[in-house]
């Protein structure tokens, strides 16, 4: 059996081609691609805006400052993601506060976040950034409500997630990302997510006025706007301190093709799932599928006691497993400015037994029994 990673970007000829084409075209960066990129990925995920970047912690960065945070702001966030969900607030200096994780759905607990935001004065917290960690939506309706109960701004971390949705009560989908329940979505184009670009990112949004901040600040807070005609062809100024947080054309060329394929790549992470419940069904617990949500499976995570001889087993049989995350108030950069003896004994917990199997739509049955068999051989030689 060749190496079997837990996740993999697949590209075909036709995501060659796109690129191909890009770079022999007039556009390297910032040409009509990258539009049509945001107008088809707006399309996809059902939000009135996207704005492409050049990864999603920079596009993280981007909400932040849209959404006005300074510092000391404080914002609540899951300790279970990647660093970037709460890195974002400390590049204003903001700080960051941790909730706990619900320990069947691996999701930031909505009772955790309202315990912690009653538990302190009116106007104490200035957002949430809930992730729909490995491709699980948030039930974003019920962040809603709480958010606006104590005028708290959303930006939900959609990174894993492109193509998961949750119904709700009106009985109406809401694709992860798609701005009906929060302010702004943020999303991931790393090869490992489902969409690969190399390195990219979309912000997407339905207000004008975020969206034309983020269009602001990823362009050094340039603008061209209806100066034209006073002062010539080549006129810009500078209103807003901002960054180059833009994505290239080639880029986006390759971000079009493979957004073309990803509700089929979702289809199938959601086969290889199923085929993962099935084996596993009663002898390991896995992330558990709230009613009227649809996980895109950026993972495939499960929780076994003996986590880090698996790790080491499947290794040594060709299986690349992962683990995410270390809790991200365990790092090292946290644990020094002082979050090491947070009480968030869920997402300690979680993290001592989770472990990602693979995961990604080019997995083959072949593969993905040969991952099962071992990790049911790993188990029943404990016991
Ligand atoms: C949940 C989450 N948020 C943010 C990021 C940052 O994404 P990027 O690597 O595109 O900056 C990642 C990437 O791993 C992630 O998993």
């Amino acid at each position: 059996m060749n190496p079997i990673p837990y996740g993999r970007q697949d590209i075909d000829q036709d995501d060659i081609e796109a690129v191909l084409s890009t770079l022999q075209s007039d556009y390297l960066t910032q040409g009509p691609k990258v539009k049509e990129f945001e107008t088809k990925f707006a399309d996809y995920v059902g939000s009135s805006y996207a704005v492409a970047v050049n990864n999603a912690t920079s596009g993280l960065h981007l909400s932040v400052l849209a959404l006005n945070l300074k510092k000391g702001d404080r914002v609540i966030t899951t300790p279970i993601t990647f660093a970037a969900s709460a890195n974002c607030i400390r590049f204003v200096g903001g700080e960051v506060w941790f909730a706990d994780i619900n320990p069947d759905t691996y999701l930031l607990d909505i009772n955790s976040v309202k315990e912690l935001i009653e538990s302190k004065p009116k106007g104490f917290f200035k957002g949430i950034i809930p992730v729909d960690f490995a491709g699980l939506p948030v039930n974003m309706q019920e962040f809603r409500e709480l958010a606006d109960a104590h005028d708290l701004w959303i930006i939900e971390d959609a990174c894993h997630a492109p193509g998961g949705f949750f119904t709700d009560t009106k009985n109406q989908k809401n694709f992860c990302g798609n701005g009906n329940y929060s302010d702004i979505g943020v999303f991931s184009f790393h090869p490992v997510k489902h969409i690969a670009c190399g390195e990219g990112g979309m912000v997407t949004t339905n207000s004008k006025e975020l969206y034309e901040k983020l269009i602001l600040l990823r362009t050094h807070g340039i603008t061209k706007e209806t100066m034209e005609e006073n002062h010539g062809g080549w006129y810009y100024e500078m209103i807003e301190l901002g960054f180059n947080y833009r994505l290239t054309d080639f880029q986006s060329a390759l971000g079009i093709t493979q957004l073309a394929k990803n509700k089929k790549g979702v289809e199938r992470r959601n086969e290889i799932s199923s085929a993962y419940k099935k084996a596993f069904e009663g002898e390991i617990k896995f992330q558990s599928l709230p009613k009227n949500s649809y996980n895109a499976h950026h993972l495939f995570i499960i929780e076994v006691e003996n986590r880090k001889e698996l790790y080491d087993y499947l290794k040594l049989n060709n299986i690349f497993s992962q683990i995410h995350y270390i809790p991200v108030h365990l790092l090292p950069y946290y644990k020094n400015i002082g979050y090491e003896g947070a009480n968030l004994i869920h997402s300690e917990n979680y993290y001592a037994n989770c472990i990602s199997l693979p995961m990604y739509p080019s997995l083959t049955s072949d593969e993905q029994n040969f991952v099962i068999g071992q990790v049911l051989k790993f188990i029943s030689n404990g016991k």
